[in-house]
């Protein structure tokens, strides 16, 4: 995520700027850091620091920036490269002339890095932004003839998403910007007073009037006025408009809690956990983050998930996706009793820990004992630079961005998503797939985040189905086979923050022992997609039926079997099976959402709970 601010006007910018990131402080907070020139000459100031906001606060106490000059700011939330002052943005050339904030992911860095030193640059960081202003330093250098073209010409050589904005020591009252993928919008002030931010929040409390940038357009921003025009140099007419919300309305992009506006991310969240990773035309994925231990995943005889809550259950998927994918045999283990179990692994088992905050501590210590007794491991960590990031042999990160509510939503996607492609991988280098079944997986893979659009887009009849349902104390939540963890994370999200008693059990074990609670009080949601063991989930909703117990089915798209049991009926697209549960787990998680909403909870911040737990 990261957020981004820049400000050109008559007011005092440093402190429109660290109050503007202050805001954005949600899209991420590992390091922060602003450029500016200072009030007594015109050398340019770059400051940054690692941790929160206030500490670059307070190595700014008494520092300014000249009048009428621009100032730039960043908080960091990092992919490439850990969180350090190094890697804290805003970066800055080698001739300390260009100076910039950047948003999103370089996906042919390297390349570029390496051909950038080649002709001489130094780099200072290890991200993949600081590619960006060695580059327009380049084209200024091969006499691009102003900042914006610069700018421009820079960017026709990168792959990726980005949210760019620039600053020039020759053009000190000058602001340049450039979207592709990440958001950036601009608010228009008076007497020449410009703000640009990732979102509406930093801006909102200086003015209303706002212009949304596209992708691939740009924008120079001076006292003089503003342009916009697109990479290949066409002027683009923009309108503005005018925007009324809160700053807390704008933090949540409008949405009444994080936890829905996290749902509704997930769409994004899919493109950047497969981004650089799924290479269609070479008809391969590539994981750059266990690359180098290729040679020992080859080798490897058996495969043991450690994870805890609701990360645990996406490791469940990931068994059947390992299974399925690379013939391995998998076992799912609760990080809190995996560590309490001697000589269970070995150098031939692979540990793969699944952690959103990466700072679990029970899956911490679970990486640790599995590297005493020998075993190789792997993160799937959405925190960069977090303990079990640090912790593991390699891993791979989920670039899903901070997760804000404590119910943890878009983060389990992006791991079964991560899961699903390390599972392909493995069967990649255990020779497993024809040529032909790889191209319709990696078909299939890309195609997601388009249906999970489409099941967001039942929202209100999940709504409606959460409204006459919300009373009920009790809950059963079934699936069979890849989509029995999709149930008991819909009964984790349930009892997380709605505080309601729900359980969740494969669909083929109701008979031996829970449908003894079935009655008309006790409400089933069952997962019962067109897939390999529909027929059978289907006796399970008659079976209920037959007991006058309420279902709620998640079925497929077109499904006109289902309909005839119930009426409570949420669709989602057809999809392969070992992907559904990306998508049937949306309803799920919006149904916990919308009940809990009608129970008058606190949705983001459930009672008891915590969202890094890192005591034992
Ligand atoms: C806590 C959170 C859960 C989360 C679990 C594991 O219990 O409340 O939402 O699933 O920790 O967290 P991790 O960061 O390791 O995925």
């Amino acid at each position: 995520m990261c957020g981004i601010v820049g400000y050109i006007g008559e007011k005092d910018g440093m402190s429109v700027v660290t109050k503007g990131l202050e805001r954005l402080e949600y899209r991420g907070y590992d390091s922060a850091g602003v450029a500016f020139f200072a009030e007594k000459n015109a050398e340019p100031c770059v400051i940054k620091t690692v941790g929160r906001l206030q500490s670059l606060k307070t190595a700014l106490r008494g520092k300014k920036a000249k009048e009428k000059t621009a100032v730039i700011g960043h908080t960091r939330w990092a992919t490439h490269g850990v969180p350090t002052k190094q890697n804290a943005h805003p970066h800055i050339g080698c001739k300390k002339e260009i100076m910039l904030v950047h948003n999103g992911i370089i996906e042919n860095h390297e390349l570029l890095r390496e051909a950038l030193v080649r002709e001489g640059h130094i780099f200072r960081s290890h991200t993949d932004s600081e590619v960006l202003v060695h580059l327009i330093e380049r084209m200024l250098a091969f006499g691009a003839p102003s900042f914006e073209d610069a700018l421009r010409q820079a960017l026709h050589h990168v792959r990726g998403t980005f949210g760019i904005v620039a600053l020039s020591s020759r053009w000190p009252s000058t602001l340049v910007a450039a979207r592709r993928g990440s958001p950036l919008l601009v608010g228009i002030g008076k007497n020449g007073e410009y703000i640009i931010a990732s979102d509406i929040s930093a801006i909102a409390e200086h003015t209303k009037r706002v212009l949304y940038l596209d992708d691939n357009e740009m924008i120079s921003l001076s006292s003089k006025g503003h342009r916009v025009f697109d990479i290949a140099n066409n002027t683009v007419s923009k309108p503005t408009t005018l925007v009324d919300w809160t700053i807390e309305e704008s933090q949540k992009g409008g949405f009444p809690h994080f936890m829905l506006k996290e749902i509704h991310e997930i769409p994004d969240v899919i493109d950047n956990a497969l981004r650089g990773r799924v290479l269609v035309k070479e008809n391969i994925i590539k994981l750059g983050g266990i690359e180098a231990i290729q040679k020992k995943l080859a080798s490897i005889k058996r495969i043991v998930i450690v994870a805890c809550g609701t990360s645990y259950y996406a490791g469940l998927i990931g068994k059947y996706l390992f299974e399925e994918m690379a013939a391995l045999p998998v076992e799912v283990a609760y990080a809190s009793e995996f560590r309490y179990a001697p000589h269970v692994v070995d150098k031939d088992v692979l540990v793969v820990a699944v952690s959103q905050s990466g700072e679990t501590a029970d899956t911490l210590e679970a990486v640790r004992e599995a590297k005493k007794q020998g075993a190789l491991t792997i993160g799937i960590v959405n925190v960069v630079g977090s303990s079990i990031a640090r912790e593991v042999h390699a891993g791979l990160y989920n670039h899903a961005g901070p997760e804000i509510a404590v119910a943890s939503t878009k983060a389990f996607v992006s791991q079964i998503v991560i899961l699903s492609l390390c599972a392909a991988y493995m069967g990649d280098i255990r020779n497993m797939h024809p040529k032909k079944e790889r191209e319709a997986f990696l078909k299939d893979l890309l195609a997601l985040s388009h249906k999970c659009r489409a099941v967001l887009k039942e929202s209100d009849a999940v709504k409606k189905i959460a409204k006459k349902f919300y009373t009920a104390d009790n809950f059963l939540f079934l699936g069979r086979r890849y989509n029995w963890p999709t149930a008991l994370e819909g009964s984790l999200k349930l009892k997380e923050i709605s505080y309601i008693h729900a359980e969740g059990y494969p669909a083929g074990e109701i008979k031996h022992g829970p449908i003894a609670l079935i009655d008309a009080s006790i409400p089933t949601f069952v997962v019962a997609l067109r897939d390999s063991v529909y027929e059978k989930t289907v006796s399970a909703i008659q079976e209920i039926r037959a007991r006058k117990g309420p279902v709620i089915v998640v079925a497929s798209a077109g499904d006109a079997l289902i309909p005839t049991y119930t009426k409570h009926v949420i669709s989602v697209p057809q999809v392969r099976e070992s992907l559904s549960p990306i998508l049937a787990v949306i309803p799920l998680q919006l149904f916990a959402y919308y009940v809990a909403v009608f129970r008058g909870t606190d949705v983001d911040k459930p009672r008891n709970l915590a969202k890094s737990v890192t005591v034992e």
